[in-house]
């Protein structure tokens, strides 16, 4: 690889700095550098210019209630629907241009395009076959769906008459599908047959019935056929609780139903995302809030434009796709491509294909992609024409200073700024990145926070630590896309994101501190470098993944009696899963149960959680009053040097683990 020498990295490693390319400035959406101190001066104030992006039914009384923390309020008793705001304020102007570009896999002729005034449509039929279902205003429906149009359809419909949606992403297991319904309540699942992955069809509906078993209420499934368009078909007969898509849409056909008036602090969504124990967090996104930051960054940070063919690689039943394919680009009026498929399918130059095709304006996607594009090499990007691209981003783990610039030069041709966002599900959207026209970039580091947005790098007592020290990223003041609370225990919200650096006893929102359970560090322009996860979740390909929810999978395996689970440095997908497993007396640690282990977490979570390595030993390294040295399995995992391991009470099992990970 050309750039692929170790000089290169070291040299970007002391922090080159590159300015934003001229050809992106001029025609920038934010490109005052007084924004900076516009916004700390007119705190909280300064979040009406977000607001003020959305279409409001009535407007708020106050920016900001903080009279009770950590339950903030954000423009208070403002009235609007995110539907409305996605579609009907559109439809005068922009009614015929496309609002969904949606590229199928395999079948290059499947391929769909909305228009605004054709998802307006959809969306409106949609939601009058939902109300007719039962489904009324604060009920949650579960999407458990692919990369495929009914998903932001049914997303879009829920919200426009005040149902928050909770998306599963695709690949998790019936096992996970269950949890997450049982915890939400819910009673509506929308799915759908299946989906194609590499040209093969995929039975989905199986996947979404077993998850459906072990439902503990009664559930009422709309099932969207995808595959028999392509002549295929897995056989699958609905029950008398499971409606067909098609149908629904078409019994309701030319239906409107009136966009709920919601209020700002209604819930908008739930998204469910990995904690440090086995249950997982259910994020409580609101709509006057949320839909404000989600617009408002990729206003800002993405520089979305009605104009523009907009490119987010990722998947909606991420957060990511939530704000960055959905409501972000659809309340801005612009065209948001969604890609059904992978990036090396038919060929490795898939996505390259795709913005030469569609003269893409931003690519939006994760550092995990950019090391394998660069893996795969250059010459995949270089027979494409990419000059339509003004703009690249990056998201869900840091990128280092070389795939940075592999990005820059060969997919940006070293003219199109690049963002490096840091955020997280319970953030809403971007926290730390560039503004694109207005800071230089380093690479590897994110940026300095955004206007308005008041992070600290501080110690283990919350003291703001120096430049160049690693300390923890806080946030000092609360934010318009913040969650609200995890659904149903604010006791755990508090617990998991305000505890460790508040005085939880108080009501000044000064003594409160937001703690993302990140380590970062910062320099002296103030741009943050995030140094990774300090709980135990680890970062795999950008998805996050409890350590617990792992551990716990493995250890319900047939012949494993305890496992310790840690992330490992993995060279594509920056974090790969690392399983150190204690088997029962009377089982071997062979290659059958190794496969057994594999398949007990593939059910459990999906086959993102895949174990990378399974680690048979007698024993785990613990200390002497018993807990497992987690922090030196990493190492172990990533080949670093151990230190002292004497004050262990069985050091003598380190060099065994040892030899088996490098054996
Ligand atoms: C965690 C959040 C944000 C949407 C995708 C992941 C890590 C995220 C960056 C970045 C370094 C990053 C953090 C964060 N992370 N963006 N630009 N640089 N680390 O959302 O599943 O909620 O995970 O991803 O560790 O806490 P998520």
């Amino acid at each position: 690889m050309t750039d692929g020498d170790g000089q290169l990295e070291a040299r970007l490693t002391e922090q080159e700095v590159f300015e934003p390319p001229e050809a992106f400035t001029a025609g920038a959406n934010v490109s005052d550098p007084d924004i900076y101190e516009k916004f700390e001066e007119e705190w909280p104030a300064c979040w009406e210019s977000a607001a003020d992006l959305l279409e409001w039914e009535s407007t708020y009384d106050q920016v900001l209630d903080d009279s009770n923390p950590p339950f903030y309020e954000w423009f208070t008793d403002g009235k609007l629907n995110a539907s409305a705001n996605c579609l009907d304020r559109h439809l005068d102007e922009r009614g015929d241009e496309v609002a969904i570009e949606w590229i199928g896999e395999p079948v290059e002729e499947a391929n769909r395009s909305f228009t605004y005034a054709e998802l307006h449509r959809e969306v409106n039929e949609f939601a009058a076959a939902l109300r007719e279902l039962g489904v009324g205003e604060d009920d949650i429906v579960t999407m458990y769906m692919p990369m495929i149009p009914e998903l932001p359809i049914a997303m879009l419909a829920c919200a426009r008459i005040g149902a928050p949606h909770s998306v599963v992403f695709a690949g998790f297991s019936a096992e996970a599908l269950a949890t997450r319904m049982n915890a939400a309540d819910s009673e509506y699942l929308i799915t759908c047959d299946g989906y194609y992955r590499r040209g093969d069809p995929l039975d989905h509906l199986d996947k979404a019935n077993e998850g459906l078993a072990g439902v503990e209420h009664d559930t009422s499934t709309v099932v969207v056929d995808r595959l028999s368009d392509n002549g295929d078909d897995f056989g699958h007969e609905l029950t008398d609780d499971q409606y067909d898509y098609a149908d629904l849409v078409e019994d309701h056909a030319g239906a409107e139903v009136d966009p709920v008036t919601r209020d700002a602090e209604d819930m908008l969504f739930l998204m469910y995302t990995s904690g440090t124990t086995g249950q997982p967090k259910g994020v409580k996104h609101t709509t006057g809030g949320y839909l404000s930051w989600a617009t408002w960054t990729a206003h800002a940070v993405l520089d979305v434009k009605p104009e523009d063919t907009y490119f987010c690689a990722a998947d909606i039943g991420w957060i990511t796709g939530h704000s960055y394919i959905v409501y972000g680009p659809l309340t801005l009026g612009t065209t948001t491509m969604m890609y059904e498929g992978t990036p090396d399918y038919p060929d490795r130059d898939r996505l390259w294909s795709i913005i030469d095709e569609y003269d893409a304006t931003q690519l939006y996607t994760a550092p995990t992609a950019i090391r394998a594009f660069m893996k795969w090499g250059s010459s995949f990007p270089e027979n494409h024409d990419l000059s339509s691209l003004r703009l690249l981003g990056t998201v869900g783990e840091p990128i280092n200073p070389r795939a940075w610039k592999w990005y820059y030069t060969h997919i940006g041709n070293e003219e199109c700024p690049i963002v490096d966002t840091w955020w997280q599900t319970e953030t809403g959207g971007m926290m730390v990145t560039t503004l694109p026209a207005i800071k230089d970039m380093k690479p590897g580091a994110a940026g300095p926070p955004l206007p308005g947005v008041d992070v600290q790098i501080v110690d283990a007592l919350g003291e703001e630590v120096e430049a160049g020290q690693a300390g923890y990223l806080t946030v000092q003041k609360p934010w318009p896309g913040m969650l609200r609370t995890l659904y149903r225990n604010d006791e755990r919200y508090i617990q998991e994101y305000w505890a460790e650096y508040s005085d939880t006893e108080s009501d000044d929102p000064e003594d409160w501190v937001y703690f993302p359970e990140d380590g970062a560090k910062i320099d002296e322009d103030g741009y943050i470098t995030v140094l990774g996860r300090v709980d135990d979740v680890i970062n795999v390909s950008g998805h996050r993944l409890g350590t617990m929810e792992i551990e716990s999978a493995i250890v319900g395996v047939e012949g494993v009696a305890e496992a310790a689970v840690v992330g490992g440095d993995h060279d594509l997908k920056g974090e790969a899963v690392y399983a150190y497993v204690i088997t029962e007396d009377g089982y071997d640690g062979d290659e059958g149960l190794r496969e057994r282990i594999i398949a007990g977490v593939e059910e459990a979570i999906g086959p993102i959680a895949r174990p990378e390595q399974v680690v048979f030993t007698p024993d785990l390294p613990k200390t002497r009053s018993g807990k497992i040295m987690r922090r030196l399995l990493e190492n172990i995992a990533d080949g670093d040097e151990l230190g002292n391991t004497s004050t262990l009470r069985n050091p003598e099992i380190v060099e065994d683990i040892q030899r088996q990970v490098q054996g």
